[in-house]
């Protein structure tokens, strides 16, 4: 297939707010070995999309200067030594950035089919939310059926998907959001109970609860040592980022006498073959979870490419619940 040299894309053209995003013309990406061209139906738009554009989240040196992090679309180009995918199949893949283009290459490992039933817009949803929830949840939390886990900004798109993989996996889930109506979509979800931070003391809750075997926080700061004495002895405090900054001052004797783990993880800068082992994972026990309707995709807004900076200001005001994605053609 002959593609056009070059394609519409956002890009950053100064750290800042979403306004530093505007439309560029640049060379449609070639594959390297191993790598698959996708024609981008849609991207997902992520925080970490977010902390790039403001300038605090670098992407690797050899990925796409973008953003993006994930989409679904069709493989039109394949480089030397593909062997799982052909032209004209539907994925859904975790990018090293450059989603917020037509076109955006990944290693093939890192993409996976468009799960059955679910729409191209649906799947441009899941890579992001399903690597991080379950690489952190599973493989660094080691949460187990029956074991109790907290999740911070359970509305979040990465919220709403470790909620339910949790229930998935038999787990009891805790949730915190940010207004009651934030707390009845965590019910809804299936949470046990959950708590408005802005008024309920979560700590002692979940304590009085018996305490969270696993917590998931992408909020750090004063949390840190919240999250400690809300964990259930050999509980484990799993970091995915820090909405209110990474220095806190922490009493570590809790970590010791309770023997505690305190652990955490960023998916972007992980290995090829890292990220094509959480890959396979998640398609061996996140995809039949979807298939038998445990964990759907919590929908928050849609915005054409061209208006990624509306997508940023709506990712970053507290209103949205679920993920939000950009359209670039179906
Ligand atoms: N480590 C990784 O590899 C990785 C990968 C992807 C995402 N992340 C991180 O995961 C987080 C969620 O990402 P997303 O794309 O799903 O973004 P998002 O939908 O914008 O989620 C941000 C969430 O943070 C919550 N929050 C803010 N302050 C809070 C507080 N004090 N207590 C409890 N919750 C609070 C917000 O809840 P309210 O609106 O209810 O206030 C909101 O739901 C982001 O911080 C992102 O950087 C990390």
């Amino acid at each position: 297939m002959t593609l056009s040299h070059s394609m519409l894309a956002m890009e950053i053209v100064a750290p800042g707010g979403p306004d530093v995003l505007k439309p560029c013309s640049v060379p449609v990406p070639m594959p390297a070995h191993g790598q698959i061209v996708i024609r981008v139906a849609y991207a997902g738009v992520n925080r970490p999309d977010a902390l790039q554009r403001a300038g605090a989240y670098a992407p690797p040196p050899d990925a796409s200067p973008l953003p993006g992090l994930e989409c679904s679309g069709t493989v039109v180009e394949c480089g030397p030594g593909v062997t799982r995918w052909k032209i004209g199949d539907k994925v859904c893949a975790l990018l090293p950035g450059g989603g917020y283009a037509e076109y955006a290459v990944t290693h093939e490992a890192h993409a996976l089919p468009v799960p059955e039933g679910l729409s191209l817009r649906e799947a441009a949803c899941l890579p992001e939310t399903c690597f991080t929830v379950w690489s952190n949840l599973v493989m660094r939390g080691k949460l187990k059926a029956g074991q109790k886990l907290l999740v911070h900004g359970g509305t979040s798109g990465i919220g709403t998907t470790a909620i339910q993989i949790a229930k998935a996996l038999g787990a009891r889930v805790f949730a915190t959001a940010g207004s009651e109506e934030k707390c009845q979509v965590c019910k809804d979800l299936g949470v046990e109970q959950a708590w408005n931070y802005r008024d309920r003391d979560w700590s002692h809750l979940m304590a009085q609860a018996g305490g969270a075997d696993v917590i998931l926080d992408m909020v750090g700061g004063a949390y840190i040592q919240r999250n400690i004495k809300a964990l259930a002895n050999d509980g484990r405090l799993v970091q995915i980022a820090f909405l209110q900054g990474a220095k806190a001052e922490v009493n570590f004797a809790e970590v010791m006498t309770r023997r505690l783990t305190i652990t955490g993880s960023t998916l972007r800068p992980q290995s090829e073959a890292a990220k094509a082992e959480i890959a396979a994972q998640v398609e061996a026990q996140v995809w039949p979870m979807i298939a038998r309707g445990a964990l759907r995709v919590v929908m928050d807004s849609e915005y054409p490419l061209p208006d990624a900076p509306q997508a940023h200001w709506r990712i970053e005001a507290p209103g949205h619940i679920g993920k939000i994605v950009l359209k670039v053609e179906e």
